[in-house]
Protein backbone atom coordinates (compact mmCIF):
# COMPACT_ATOMS: atom_id res chain seq x y z
CA UNK A 1 0.00 0.00 0.00
CA UNK A 2 2.50 2.79 0.90
CA UNK A 3 5.01 1.09 -1.48
CA UNK A 4 2.03 1.85 -4.30
CA UNK A 5 1.37 5.52 -2.67
CA UNK A 6 5.09 6.45 -3.11
CA UNK A 7 5.43 5.20 -6.90
CA UNK A 8 2.09 7.15 -7.71
CA UNK A 9 3.83 10.41 -6.09
CA UNK A 10 7.27 9.63 -8.13
CA UNK A 11 5.22 9.95 -11.39
CA UNK A 12 3.60 13.08 -10.95
CA UNK A 13 7.37 14.24 -9.48
CA UNK A 14 8.97 13.30 -12.52
CA UNK A 15 6.52 16.08 -14.72
CA UNK A 16 7.00 18.60 -12.32
CA UNK A 17 10.85 18.53 -11.74
CA UNK A 18 10.76 18.40 -15.49
CA UNK A 19 8.51 21.92 -15.35
CA UNK A 20 10.97 23.23 -12.40
CA UNK A 21 14.54 22.23 -14.68
CA UNK A 22 12.95 24.43 -17.44
CA UNK A 23 11.63 27.54 -14.97
CA UNK A 24 15.57 27.57 -13.57
CA UNK A 25 16.96 27.27 -17.54
CA UNK A 26 14.77 30.54 -18.03
CA UNK A 27 15.34 32.46 -15.03
CA UNK A 28 19.22 31.70 -15.76
CA UNK A 29 18.95 32.84 -19.69
CA UNK A 30 16.73 36.17 -18.10
CA UNK A 31 19.72 36.62 -15.41
CA UNK A 32 22.87 36.22 -17.86
CA UNK A 33 21.07 38.35 -19.79
CA UNK A 34 20.98 41.00 -17.00
CA UNK A 35 24.70 40.11 -16.15
CA UNK A 36 26.07 41.03 -19.87
CA UNK A 37 23.73 44.09 -19.90
CA UNK A 38 23.98 45.76 -16.31
CA UNK A 39 21.64 45.71 -13.55
CA UNK A 40 19.63 48.62 -13.54
CA UNK A 41 18.78 47.96 -17.24
CA UNK A 42 15.33 46.25 -16.02
CA UNK A 43 15.14 48.68 -12.90
CA UNK A 44 14.94 52.10 -14.72
CA UNK A 45 13.49 51.91 -18.59
CA UNK A 46 13.17 48.27 -18.55
CA UNK A 47 15.28 46.44 -21.61
CA UNK A 48 15.76 48.84 -23.95
CA UNK A 49 18.05 49.93 -21.89
CA UNK A 50 20.41 47.36 -21.42
CA UNK A 51 20.63 46.72 -25.24
CA UNK A 52 21.08 50.18 -25.90
CA UNK A 53 24.06 50.36 -23.72
CA UNK A 54 25.57 47.74 -25.10
CA UNK A 55 25.18 48.68 -28.98
CA UNK A 56 26.52 52.24 -26.87
CA UNK A 57 29.88 50.65 -25.40
CA UNK A 58 30.46 48.48 -29.04
CA UNK A 59 30.11 51.90 -31.15
CA UNK A 60 31.99 53.75 -28.93
CA UNK A 61 35.02 50.96 -29.12
CA UNK A 62 34.80 50.96 -33.08
CA UNK A 63 34.85 54.94 -33.16
CA UNK A 64 37.82 54.46 -30.84
CA UNK A 65 39.90 52.14 -32.92
CA UNK A 66 39.15 54.29 -36.09
CA UNK A 67 40.68 57.34 -34.37
CA UNK A 68 43.36 55.55 -32.85
CA UNK A 69 44.17 54.32 -36.09
CA UNK A 70 44.21 57.16 -37.67
CA UNK A 71 46.94 58.92 -35.33
CA UNK A 72 49.06 55.97 -34.48
CA UNK A 73 48.27 53.57 -37.18
CA UNK A 74 47.58 50.77 -34.33
CA UNK A 75 45.24 48.69 -33.00
CA UNK A 76 43.71 50.56 -29.45
CA UNK A 77 44.03 47.49 -28.19
CA UNK A 78 47.42 46.24 -28.85
CA UNK A 79 49.80 47.55 -26.51
CA UNK A 80 48.02 46.55 -22.85
CA UNK A 81 47.29 43.20 -24.00
CA UNK A 82 51.11 42.42 -25.50
CA UNK A 83 51.42 38.78 -24.02
CA UNK A 84 55.35 39.26 -23.65
CA UNK A 85 54.85 42.71 -21.84
CA UNK A 86 55.75 41.48 -18.40
CA UNK A 87 54.46 38.57 -18.38
CA UNK A 88 54.19 37.74 -14.77
CA UNK A 89 52.81 40.67 -14.22
CA UNK A 90 49.70 40.16 -16.21
CA UNK A 91 48.97 36.49 -15.61
CA UNK A 92 49.62 37.11 -12.01
CA UNK A 93 46.76 39.85 -12.73
CA UNK A 94 43.70 38.32 -11.62
CA UNK A 95 44.80 36.09 -8.32
CA UNK A 96 46.83 39.57 -7.44
CA UNK A 97 43.58 41.84 -7.71
CA UNK A 98 41.47 39.74 -6.43
CA UNK A 99 40.65 41.39 -3.51
CA UNK A 100 40.64 45.13 -5.21
CA UNK A 101 38.23 44.36 -7.57
CA UNK A 102 36.15 42.53 -5.19
CA UNK A 103 35.41 45.13 -2.75
CA UNK A 104 38.95 45.83 -1.34
CA UNK A 105 38.60 49.36 -1.96
CA UNK A 106 35.90 51.59 -1.87
CA UNK A 107 34.34 53.98 -4.34
CA UNK A 108 37.09 55.57 -7.31
CA UNK A 109 37.05 59.08 -7.89
CA UNK A 110 38.82 59.52 -11.45
CA UNK A 111 39.99 62.67 -12.13
CA UNK A 112 42.09 63.94 -15.59
CA UNK A 113 42.75 67.37 -17.05
CA UNK A 114 43.00 67.27 -20.62
CA UNK A 115 44.41 69.94 -23.36
CA UNK A 116 45.49 68.68 -26.85
CA UNK A 117 45.13 65.21 -26.11
CA UNK A 118 43.61 63.52 -28.94
CA UNK A 119 47.04 61.40 -28.88
CA UNK A 120 46.51 59.80 -25.41
CA UNK A 121 42.58 60.00 -25.35
CA UNK A 122 41.37 57.10 -27.32
CA UNK A 123 43.85 54.63 -24.97
CA UNK A 124 42.63 56.61 -21.73
CA UNK A 125 38.70 56.07 -22.50
CA UNK A 126 39.33 52.56 -23.19
CA UNK A 127 41.43 51.89 -20.22
CA UNK A 128 38.98 53.66 -17.74
CA UNK A 129 36.11 51.83 -19.52
CA UNK A 130 38.06 48.46 -18.38
CA UNK A 131 38.71 49.61 -14.63
CA UNK A 132 34.61 50.64 -14.77
CA UNK A 133 33.80 47.37 -15.66
CA UNK A 134 36.42 45.61 -13.14
CA UNK A 135 35.80 47.62 -10.65
CA UNK A 136 32.37 47.88 -10.80
CA UNK A 137 29.97 50.50 -12.63
CA UNK A 138 28.75 52.04 -9.27
CA UNK A 139 32.03 52.22 -7.89
CA UNK A 140 33.83 54.84 -10.28
CA UNK A 141 32.94 58.61 -10.80
CA UNK A 142 34.75 59.93 -14.17
CA UNK A 143 35.69 63.85 -14.22
CA UNK A 144 37.43 65.23 -16.71
CA UNK A 145 37.83 69.01 -17.32
CA UNK A 146 38.77 70.30 -20.73
CA UNK A 147 39.80 73.47 -21.27
CA UNK A 148 40.62 75.01 -25.17
CA UNK A 149 41.76 71.98 -27.42
CA UNK A 150 41.93 72.86 -30.58
CA UNK A 151 42.24 68.85 -31.78
CA UNK A 152 39.94 66.20 -31.78
CA UNK A 153 40.01 65.80 -27.85
CA UNK A 154 36.22 67.72 -27.68
CA UNK A 155 34.93 65.75 -30.32
CA UNK A 156 36.22 62.22 -28.15
CA UNK A 157 34.87 63.52 -25.08
CA UNK A 158 31.50 64.22 -26.43
CA UNK A 159 31.50 60.31 -27.42
CA UNK A 160 32.78 59.42 -24.07
CA UNK A 161 30.48 61.58 -22.40
CA UNK A 162 27.24 60.05 -24.28
CA UNK A 163 28.45 56.38 -23.68
CA UNK A 164 29.06 56.86 -19.99
CA UNK A 165 25.74 58.17 -20.09
CA UNK A 166 24.23 55.04 -21.35
CA UNK A 167 26.30 52.83 -19.65
CA UNK A 168 25.49 54.66 -16.60
CA UNK A 169 28.52 55.70 -15.26
CA UNK A 170 28.82 58.55 -12.84
CA UNK A 171 30.93 60.88 -14.71
CA UNK A 172 30.89 64.91 -14.91
CA UNK A 173 32.97 66.04 -18.95
CA UNK A 174 33.50 69.56 -19.13
CA UNK A 175 34.84 70.91 -22.08
CA UNK A 176 35.48 74.68 -21.63
CA UNK A 177 36.21 77.06 -24.63
CA UNK A 178 38.34 79.34 -21.82
CA UNK A 179 42.17 79.39 -22.60
CA UNK A 180 44.61 80.06 -19.78
CA UNK A 181 44.31 84.00 -19.31
CA UNK A 182 47.33 86.29 -19.71
CA UNK A 183 49.69 86.79 -17.18
CA UNK A 184 48.80 84.20 -14.47
CA UNK A 185 51.27 82.56 -12.71
CA UNK A 186 51.28 78.95 -14.29
CA UNK A 187 50.73 77.37 -10.30
CA UNK A 188 47.70 79.32 -9.86
CA UNK A 189 46.51 78.28 -13.42
CA UNK A 190 46.97 74.35 -12.75
CA UNK A 191 45.84 74.61 -9.37
CA UNK A 192 42.94 76.11 -10.03
CA UNK A 193 42.11 73.66 -13.26
CA UNK A 194 42.96 70.23 -11.13
CA UNK A 195 40.53 71.71 -8.57
CA UNK A 196 37.87 71.89 -11.27
CA UNK A 197 38.11 68.71 -12.04
CA UNK A 198 37.82 67.45 -8.51
CA UNK A 199 34.54 69.43 -7.97
CA UNK A 200 32.59 67.08 -8.18
CA UNK A 201 34.31 65.23 -5.59
CA UNK A 202 32.57 67.71 -3.37
CA UNK A 203 29.31 68.13 -5.00
CA UNK A 204 28.23 64.73 -5.04
CA UNK A 205 28.23 64.34 -1.30
CA UNK A 206 29.52 60.83 -1.76
CA UNK A 207 31.90 59.39 0.03
CA UNK A 208 34.98 58.17 -2.16
CA UNK A 209 37.72 56.14 -0.69
CA UNK A 210 40.23 57.07 -3.46
CA UNK A 211 40.93 59.68 -5.79
CA UNK A 212 42.60 58.89 -8.52
CA UNK A 213 44.16 61.55 -10.30
CA UNK A 214 45.49 61.01 -13.91
CA UNK A 215 47.54 63.36 -16.56
CA UNK A 216 47.89 63.11 -19.96
CA UNK A 217 49.50 59.55 -20.11
CA UNK A 218 49.67 56.38 -21.91
CA UNK A 219 48.62 53.59 -19.31
CA UNK A 220 47.04 50.17 -19.31
CA UNK A 221 44.50 49.31 -16.62
CA UNK A 222 46.59 47.05 -14.71
CA UNK A 223 48.50 49.92 -13.98
CA UNK A 224 45.67 51.59 -11.73
CA UNK A 225 44.72 48.37 -10.30
CA UNK A 226 48.65 47.79 -9.29
CA UNK A 227 48.28 51.08 -7.66
CA UNK A 228 45.42 50.19 -6.01
CA UNK A 229 46.44 47.33 -4.80
CA UNK A 230 49.49 48.68 -3.22
CA UNK A 231 47.65 51.48 -1.73
CA UNK A 232 45.66 48.57 0.09
CA UNK A 233 48.95 46.84 0.94
CA UNK A 234 51.00 49.56 1.83
CA UNK A 235 47.77 51.54 3.37
CA UNK A 236 49.22 54.86 1.60
CA UNK A 237 47.73 57.98 1.26
CA UNK A 238 49.49 58.51 -1.68
CA UNK A 239 50.68 55.91 -4.74
CA UNK A 240 52.67 56.78 -7.26
CA UNK A 241 53.80 55.45 -10.64
CA UNK A 242 56.69 56.07 -12.50
CA UNK A 243 56.35 58.41 -15.69
CA UNK A 244 59.19 57.77 -17.92
CA UNK A 245 60.46 59.61 -20.88
CA UNK A 246 62.88 58.71 -23.58
CA UNK A 247 66.31 60.32 -22.58
CA UNK A 248 69.39 59.35 -24.50
CA UNK A 249 67.99 56.83 -26.35
CA UNK A 250 67.07 54.92 -23.15
CA UNK A 251 64.15 55.23 -20.38
CA UNK A 252 64.41 57.80 -18.08
CA UNK A 253 62.50 59.64 -15.23
CA UNK A 254 60.24 62.32 -15.88
CA UNK A 255 59.19 63.63 -12.65
CA UNK A 256 61.93 65.31 -11.34
CA UNK A 257 60.40 68.91 -10.31
CA UNK A 258 57.84 67.11 -7.66
CA UNK A 259 59.67 63.84 -6.54
CA UNK A 260 61.64 64.02 -3.27
CA UNK A 261 63.22 61.07 -1.70
CA UNK A 262 63.47 60.40 1.73
CA UNK A 263 66.33 62.43 2.14
CA UNK A 264 64.29 65.77 0.74
CA UNK A 265 66.46 65.45 -2.55
CA UNK A 266 64.66 65.44 -6.01
CA UNK A 267 64.34 61.73 -7.45
CA UNK A 268 67.29 61.55 -10.22
CA UNK A 269 66.15 61.06 -13.86
CA UNK A 270 68.73 57.77 -14.63
CA UNK A 271 66.54 54.78 -13.43
CA UNK A 272 69.56 53.09 -11.94
CA UNK A 273 70.57 56.11 -9.78
CA UNK A 274 67.62 57.69 -9.01
CA UNK A 275 68.30 58.40 -5.18
CA UNK A 276 71.52 58.61 -3.06
CA UNK A 277 69.47 57.13 0.11
CA UNK A 278 70.15 53.34 -0.43
CA UNK A 279 67.01 51.92 0.76
CA UNK A 280 65.33 53.92 -1.75
CA UNK A 281 67.90 52.92 -5.00
CA UNK A 282 67.78 48.93 -3.79
CA UNK A 283 64.14 48.92 -3.86
CA UNK A 284 64.45 50.37 -7.29
CA UNK A 285 66.54 48.21 -8.57
CA UNK A 286 64.34 45.20 -7.25
CA UNK A 287 61.23 46.79 -9.03
CA UNK A 288 59.64 47.47 -5.47
CA UNK A 289 57.56 50.16 -4.22
CA UNK A 290 59.48 52.55 -1.99
CA UNK A 291 58.84 55.64 0.46
CA UNK A 292 58.82 59.20 -0.70
CA UNK A 293 58.31 62.50 0.75
CA UNK A 294 56.72 63.42 -2.63
CA UNK A 295 55.53 61.79 -5.87
CA UNK A 296 53.28 62.40 -8.94
CA UNK A 297 54.60 60.94 -11.61
CA UNK A 298 51.85 60.94 -14.12
CA UNK A 299 49.11 59.10 -12.41
CA UNK A 300 48.68 59.60 -8.57
CA UNK A 301 45.91 57.52 -5.82
CA UNK A 302 45.35 59.27 -3.04
CA UNK A 303 43.49 58.90 -0.02
CA UNK A 304 40.07 60.51 -0.24
CA UNK A 305 40.42 61.71 3.04
CA UNK A 306 42.60 64.18 1.71
CA UNK A 307 40.09 66.19 -0.02
CA UNK A 308 37.15 65.13 1.58
CA UNK A 309 35.59 66.32 4.81
CA UNK A 310 35.22 70.39 6.01
CA UNK A 311 38.98 70.89 6.14
CA UNK A 312 39.86 68.85 2.92
CA UNK A 313 42.87 69.90 1.37
CA UNK A 314 43.13 71.53 -2.58
CA UNK A 315 45.99 72.12 -4.82
CA UNK A 316 46.84 75.91 -4.38
CA UNK A 317 49.83 77.83 -5.03
CA UNK A 318 52.57 78.79 -3.00
CA UNK A 319 51.76 81.78 -0.04
CA UNK A 320 53.74 84.56 0.52
CA UNK A 321 56.93 84.26 1.26
CA UNK A 322 56.76 80.45 0.87
CA UNK A 323 58.68 78.44 -2.26
CA UNK A 324 56.73 78.79 -5.64
CA UNK A 325 56.94 75.07 -5.96
CA UNK A 326 54.59 72.97 -7.85
CA UNK A 327 50.66 72.29 -6.87
CA UNK A 328 51.21 69.12 -6.58
CA UNK A 329 54.92 69.67 -4.24
CA UNK A 330 52.70 71.80 -1.81
CA UNK A 331 50.03 69.53 -1.54
CA UNK A 332 52.61 66.74 -0.22
CA UNK A 333 53.59 69.46 1.63
CA UNK A 334 50.27 69.82 3.36
CA UNK A 335 49.61 66.91 3.90
CA UNK A 336 53.19 66.34 5.44
CA UNK A 337 51.78 68.48 7.98
CA UNK A 338 48.95 66.82 8.58
CA UNK A 339 50.66 63.50 9.29
CA UNK A 340 49.63 61.69 5.99
CA UNK A 341 52.99 60.64 5.13
CA UNK A 342 52.79 57.22 3.56
CA UNK A 343 53.47 57.82 -0.15
CA UNK A 344 55.09 55.47 -2.11
CA UNK A 345 56.54 55.28 -5.83
CA UNK A 346 55.58 51.60 -7.53
CA UNK A 347 58.22 51.47 -10.23
CA UNK A 348 56.31 48.46 -11.32
CA UNK A 349 53.76 51.14 -13.02
CA UNK A 350 55.56 52.57 -15.66
CA UNK A 351 53.47 55.34 -17.69
CA UNK A 352 54.79 57.64 -20.37
CA UNK A 353 53.92 60.79 -22.46
CA UNK A 354 54.68 60.13 -25.71
CA UNK A 355 54.88 57.25 -28.63
CA UNK A 356 58.71 56.74 -28.53
CA UNK A 357 58.38 56.15 -25.09
CA UNK A 358 55.68 54.14 -24.86
CA UNK A 359 56.93 51.89 -27.37
CA UNK A 360 60.31 51.83 -25.54
CA UNK A 361 58.62 50.37 -22.43
CA UNK A 362 57.51 47.40 -25.09
CA UNK A 363 61.09 46.64 -25.44
CA UNK A 364 62.02 43.20 -23.59
CA UNK A 365 65.04 45.19 -22.13
CA UNK A 366 63.24 47.12 -20.35
CA UNK A 367 61.02 44.35 -18.94
CA UNK A 368 63.13 41.06 -19.17
CA UNK A 369 61.55 38.02 -18.20
CA UNK A 370 63.97 37.37 -15.35
CA UNK A 371 62.42 40.34 -13.52
CA UNK A 372 62.96 39.29 -9.88
CA UNK A 373 59.68 38.53 -8.29
CA UNK A 374 58.63 40.08 -5.13
CA UNK A 375 56.57 38.40 -2.84
CA UNK A 376 54.20 40.41 -0.73
CA UNK A 377 56.75 40.18 2.14
CA UNK A 378 59.41 41.52 -0.16
CA UNK A 379 57.56 44.55 -0.94
CA UNK A 380 56.25 45.39 2.14
CA UNK A 381 57.62 49.43 2.97
CA UNK A 382 59.05 49.70 6.15
CA UNK A 383 58.03 53.44 6.90
CA UNK A 384 60.48 56.01 8.36
CA UNK A 385 60.08 59.31 9.51
CA UNK A 386 61.72 61.21 6.69
CA UNK A 387 63.22 64.53 5.94
CA UNK A 388 63.16 67.99 8.01
CA UNK A 389 63.56 70.09 4.83
CA UNK A 390 63.26 69.43 0.53
CA UNK A 391 64.84 70.76 -2.22
CA UNK A 392 62.62 73.45 -3.85
CA UNK A 393 62.90 74.31 -7.19
CA UNK A 394 61.22 77.75 -7.64
CA UNK A 395 58.74 78.74 -10.37
CA UNK A 396 58.39 82.97 -9.84
CA UNK A 397 57.89 84.38 -13.37
CA UNK A 398 54.58 84.76 -13.98
CA UNK A 399 55.27 83.73 -17.74
CA UNK A 400 57.65 81.26 -17.50
CA UNK A 401 56.43 77.57 -17.67
CA UNK A 402 59.58 76.01 -16.15
CA UNK A 403 61.17 76.28 -12.59
CA UNK A 404 63.25 79.93 -13.04
CA UNK A 405 65.42 80.18 -9.53
CA UNK A 406 68.45 77.80 -7.97
CA UNK A 407 66.86 75.08 -5.80
CA UNK A 408 66.76 75.84 -2.11
CA UNK A 409 65.92 73.54 0.90
CA UNK A 410 62.85 74.63 2.73
CA UNK A 411 61.49 73.31 6.35
CA UNK A 412 58.35 70.93 6.00
C1 LIG B 1 41.19 42.89 1.32
O1 LIG B 1 42.38 42.80 2.10
C2 LIG B 1 42.31 43.46 3.33
C3 LIG B 1 43.65 43.35 4.06
O2 LIG B 1 44.70 43.12 3.22
C4 LIG B 1 41.20 42.88 4.19
O3 LIG B 1 41.11 43.61 5.38
C5 LIG B 1 39.88 42.97 3.42
O4 LIG B 1 38.87 42.34 4.16
C6 LIG B 1 40.00 42.31 2.06
N1 LIG B 1 38.77 42.55 1.33
C7 LIG B 1 38.20 41.64 0.56
C8 LIG B 1 36.92 42.06 -0.10
O5 LIG B 1 38.68 40.55 0.38
C1 LIG C 1 27.46 65.15 -21.28
O1 LIG C 1 26.16 64.65 -21.17
C2 LIG C 1 25.32 65.43 -20.34
C3 LIG C 1 23.98 64.71 -20.22
O2 LIG C 1 23.41 64.43 -21.47
C4 LIG C 1 25.17 66.83 -20.92
O3 LIG C 1 24.39 67.62 -20.06
C5 LIG C 1 26.58 67.45 -21.06
O4 LIG C 1 26.48 68.71 -21.69
C6 LIG C 1 27.46 66.55 -21.88
N1 LIG C 1 28.82 67.08 -21.90
C7 LIG C 1 29.61 66.98 -22.96
C8 LIG C 1 30.96 67.56 -22.82
O5 LIG C 1 29.28 66.46 -24.01
C1 LIG D 1 44.40 74.38 -20.65
O1 LIG D 1 44.89 73.87 -19.42
C2 LIG D 1 46.18 73.30 -19.46
C3 LIG D 1 46.43 72.69 -18.12
O2 LIG D 1 45.62 71.57 -17.92
C4 LIG D 1 47.18 74.37 -19.86
O3 LIG D 1 48.47 73.83 -19.92
C5 LIG D 1 46.78 74.96 -21.21
O4 LIG D 1 47.64 76.03 -21.54
C6 LIG D 1 45.34 75.44 -21.20
N1 LIG D 1 44.96 75.72 -22.58
C7 LIG D 1 44.67 76.94 -23.03
C8 LIG D 1 44.30 77.06 -24.48
O5 LIG D 1 44.67 77.91 -22.31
Amino acid sequence: MRFRIRLTSLRIKIPLLMAGLMLLTIVGTVGMYFLDYGFFSLTTNGWSRGEKAHKARIAFEEYLQNVHHEIHKEDVHEFCSQKSFDKAFITSTEQRYENITTGGIGPVFIAANLYNSENILPNMALQLLALADTLGHSRVFISIYENGSKDKTKEILGQFNSTLNALGIAHRIRTDEARRPEHIHRIEYLAKVRNLALEPLYSTGKKYDRVLFINDIYFCMNDLLELAYQSRAQSTHLTCAEDLITFQGRLGFYDTWVSRDMRGDRVWIELNRLSKDEITQQAQLKNRPFQVQCCWNGVALIDAQVFQGDDGLRFRRSAEGECSASECSLLCNDMWKRGLRRAIIVPRVKVSYDMTTRKLLREPVNFPADLPYNTPEDEKVVFRSGPAKVVCNPLNGVDTDTPDKTKIYVNI
